[in-house]
């Protein structure tokens, strides 16, 4: 049989249109996920269904429309959040900050009035997760040395986290694992939990052949799963459904630890490319930006204004409303295609019509350049660089909805319009957060540090396209360069302590970046992008590196850290409080004493020189572990990338399958592999539904056809084959 369905893959490229690279490798998260709750293991129809009976228009919707002044959020979002903030969060609160007398403050005299927190993780590939990860831990009442450290709390209190990209994996492998601790999510349990495992070759699972049967098997049945979809008139896959929760983002509610109220309300972002615009460069402010909550996908960009239904998704609405009443779709919002829609910032890294990536060696044996290269030689397809959706919100907003003639959006990753951070749904004025917690770990200089740019451009944008809809950000270093004079890019700060307004006229910001550590060792948070793969060693010494950081805080002029962090982050947590009832309290003189050393004041800038011994080039700590690909897309990441942000996302699409994917046993994923291989009819090369199949909707007509345009002579790329 392997012969066989290795045969299938050429086969196929020939007969049919290819989605894109960013599609296949989204595919590996999902397609591939593990089952996050004990559940059947049922193989059935794994793709949307299509043609469902949609519910009835007259008398529902599934567009909320709102206008810029008068913002709604989905009425279960409100329910989610409002009735959280009056328990889980609340006890939470007490949990952390006790009687407030460590603060000078009585808690009982804010009327449990607490402020709301939102977090923020940003794109990045595995970098950013892991940093997400340890900074996580290190905000967490679950881990010991955070509690006492007075930083394990913060994660607790939080009503929202927002991921993009890198980001968006670690907010969806949290969720999809039932909210585990850090530890059991990263590097497992012993039972449940396998652990992210990243020190696999996530690319070629089988190692580094990538010839090998079963690397094949891996490949087929991604590029199979895309075909197979594509055939249903969606781009987008087959893939494992199983019953019960767990693989559309839309399940989140089913979750055990939302349904107990354990978790934040999670948001992901993702930009849209005007439809047809065929852009490929860096998107403009004014592009609509798209956020993804386990109820629908909306923008409160002012230009746009709503919502739809997400366990509707990918159903093409016109005015609202399906033209068939037949024709609606459901289970288009599968997990890995959230995130994979977050993280595809492909038509920015590659030069399609170029096909800048020819010209590889087919015979290295390098995934990665493997599929590009075959995905290249392909035909094109509808706009193959982004996450097509079906546009629901066709024919809405007409004077100002860039995609209002659109029958697809194209959606695209969350970094592509310079935002890394994903603020946008943070500062949305109906959630009237008071905290946003930014957990960055952007590599903006070429030591991978962050340097300020995202939360540059996040400012710009509130305060131009966004001034309606949006709260403003406080007052931040207006260059890269002043950031990293400063010293804040390399230590805990407090943006937007004092505002002049009551209520304040913006949140307040804690800033967690990605830093050298305060001890003055060597660092070993700042690895490339392309990183794809950490030896067990590595990611342990990173999250302890970065949970270190975290809890630390700094000491001015020294390398030993602040016994008062936890203090300090607890005040700037509860700061905004004391507004909220009157008359207002004063800040409490410890309070105050804190945010001398924290906040950013505009006036009288910090300066990086009361940052010691900080070490900004990356020592690896286990230098044997890189892999080939790493090497050579590390030394071509330039050619490749022109310097563009972009390639954050780039890795990030790719590791994000790599979480996703290393969750599941390798030898369970092969015979799945092989079951869907064997599905396929050997002599077209073609997916048939066989007996005992519920693969309903085969429309071959339905895709996009174009000329099929690639003929290489397939034993050319597969030297090895077996
Ligand atoms: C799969 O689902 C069908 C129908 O729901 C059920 O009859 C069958 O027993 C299930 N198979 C397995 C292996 O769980
Ligand atoms: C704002 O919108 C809500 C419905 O979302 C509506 O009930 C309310 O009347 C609107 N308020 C104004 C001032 O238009
Ligand atoms: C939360 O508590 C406030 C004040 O105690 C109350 O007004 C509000 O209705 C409560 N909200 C929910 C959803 O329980
Ligand atoms: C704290 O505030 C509450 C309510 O305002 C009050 O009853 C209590 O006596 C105060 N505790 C202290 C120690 O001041
Ligand atoms: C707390 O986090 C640190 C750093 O990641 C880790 O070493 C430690 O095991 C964690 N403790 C618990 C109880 O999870
Ligand atoms: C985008 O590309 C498509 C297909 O190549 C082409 O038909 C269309 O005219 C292009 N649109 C623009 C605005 O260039
Ligand atoms: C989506 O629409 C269905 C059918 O009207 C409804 O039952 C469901 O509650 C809606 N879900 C959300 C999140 O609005
Ligand atoms: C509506 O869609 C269903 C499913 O595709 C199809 O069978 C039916 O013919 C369509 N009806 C109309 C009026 O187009
Ligand atoms: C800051 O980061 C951006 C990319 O995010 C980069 O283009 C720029 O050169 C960096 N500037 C400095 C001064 O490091």
């Amino acid at each position: 049989m392997a012969a066989e369905s290795l045969n299938i893959i050429p086969r196929v490229y020939r007969s049919l249109p290819m989605p894109s690279v960013f599609l296949l490798l989204a595919l590996v998260g999902s397609a591939l996920s593990q089952d996050p709750l004990p559940t059947q293991d049922n193989v059935t129809d794994y793709a949307p269904f299509m043609n469902v009976e949609c519910p009835d228009f007259s008398t529902t919707s599934l567009i909320r429309e709102f206008s810029p002044q008068n913002q709604s959020l989905h009425p279960s979002e409100v329910q989610y959040v409002e009735s959280r903030l009056n328990t889980t969060v609340q006890d939470a609160w007490n949990t952390w900050l006790g009687d407030g007398s460590t603060l000078s403050y009585n808690l009982s005299a804010f009327q449990g009035r607490f402020p709301k927190v939102g977090l923020a993780i940003p794109g990045g590939g595995l970098r950013a997760a892991q940093y997400g990860a340890g900074c996580l831990s290190g905000l967490d009442a679950r881990n010991d040395s955070a509690k006492a450290a007075g930083t394990g709390g913060l994660l607790q209190v939080a009503s929202y986290m927002t991921g993009l990209s890198g980001g968006s994996w670690v907010t969806g492998s949290l969720f999809f694992n039932n909210w585990p601790t850090i530890k059991d999510l990263v590097f497992g349990n012993g039972g449940s939990l396998d652990g992210w495992k990243l020190d696999l070759p996530f690319i070629s699972p089988d190692g580094d052949d990538v010839f090998s049967t079963d690397n094949q098997y891996f490949y087929g049945s991604i590029l199979w799963s895309v075909i197979a979809k594509a055939q249903a008139g969606i781009i987008f896959s087959r893939m494992r459904r199983l019953h019960g929760a767990g693989q559309l983002w839309s399940d989140i509610p089913d979750i055990p630890a939302f349904q107990q109220q354990l978790t934040p309300f999670p948001l992901i972002v993702a930009d849209s490319r005007p439809s047809g615009s065929n852009l490929t460069t860096a998107l403009g402010p004014e592009s609509v930006v798209y956020e993804i909550s386990p109820f629908e996908i909306a923008s409160f960009d002012p230009q746009l204004s709503a919502g739809m239904n997400l366990t509707y998704a990918g159903t093409h609405l016109s005015n609202g409303k399906a033209e068939n009443g037949s024709a609606c779709v459901r289970g288009f919002d599968q997990a890995g295609f959230i995130m994979g829609t977050s993280a595809s910032l492909f038509n920015q890294i590659f030069d399609f019509a170029h096909n800048t990536l020819q010209g590889f060696s087919s015979s290295d044996s390098n995934t990665v350049i493997y599929i590009l290269q075959r995905q290249l030689r392909s035909v094109r397809t509808r706009a193959d660089d982004v996450a097509n959706w079906p546009n629901p919100f066709n024919g809405l907003k007409s004077d100002t909805y860039q995609d209002t003639k659109a029958t697809w959006i194209e959606l695209i990753d969350g970094a592509s319009n310079g935002e890394n951070i994903p603020y946008g749904p943070l500062f949305v004025r109906s959630r009237a957060l008071d905290v946003i917690v930014t957990i960055e770990g952007s590599a903006d200089d070429t030591n991978n540090w962050p340097n300020g740019t995202g939360a540059i451009q996040t400012s710009s944008r509130l305060s131009t396209i966004l001034r309606s809809t949006h709260q403003q950000f406080p007052p931040i270093p207006q260059t890269a360069g002043d950031w990293i004079s400063t010293g804040v890019r390399q230590r805990a700060t407090f943006f937007g302590c004092d505002p002049l307004q009551t209520p304040a006229e913006y949140p307040l910001v804690i800033y967690l970046p990605n830093a050298p550590p305060i001890t003055g060792d060597d660092p070993v948070t700042n690895t490339g992008t392309f990183d794809l793969s950490y030896p067990l060693k590595h990611t342990q010494l990173f999250l302890d590196q970065v949970h270190f950081n975290t809890i630390s805080g700094f000491t001015p002029n020294a390398n030993t850290p602040d016994p008062n962090f936890g203090v300090c982050l607890q005040c700037a947590a509860v700061d905004r409080a004391r507004a909220k009832i009157t008359p207002v309290v004063p800040r409490s003189s410890i309070c105050s004493q804190c945010f001398q050393q924290y906040c950013y004041d505009p006036q009288h800038p910090p300066s990086q020189s009361e940052l010691p011994n900080r070490k900004l080039t990356f020592k690896d700590p286990t230098p044997q572990g890189l892999t080939k690909v790493t090497g050579f897309l590390g030394s071509n990441k330039f050619r490749l990338l022109g310097g563009l942000i972009g390639l954050v996302v780039f890795i990030g699409l790719l590791s994000g399958g790599l979480i996703w994917w290393k969750k599941r046993r390798d030898k369970q994923m092969y015979s799945q592999v092989k079951i869907l291989h064997d599905d396929a009819d050997d002599a077209t090369g073609l997916w048939r539904p066989s007996q005992g199949q519920r693969y309903s909707d085969y429309h071959a007509e339905a895709y996009e056809l174009s000329e099929p345009k690639w003929e290489g002579p397939e034993k050319e790329s597969r030297p090895h084959s077996p």
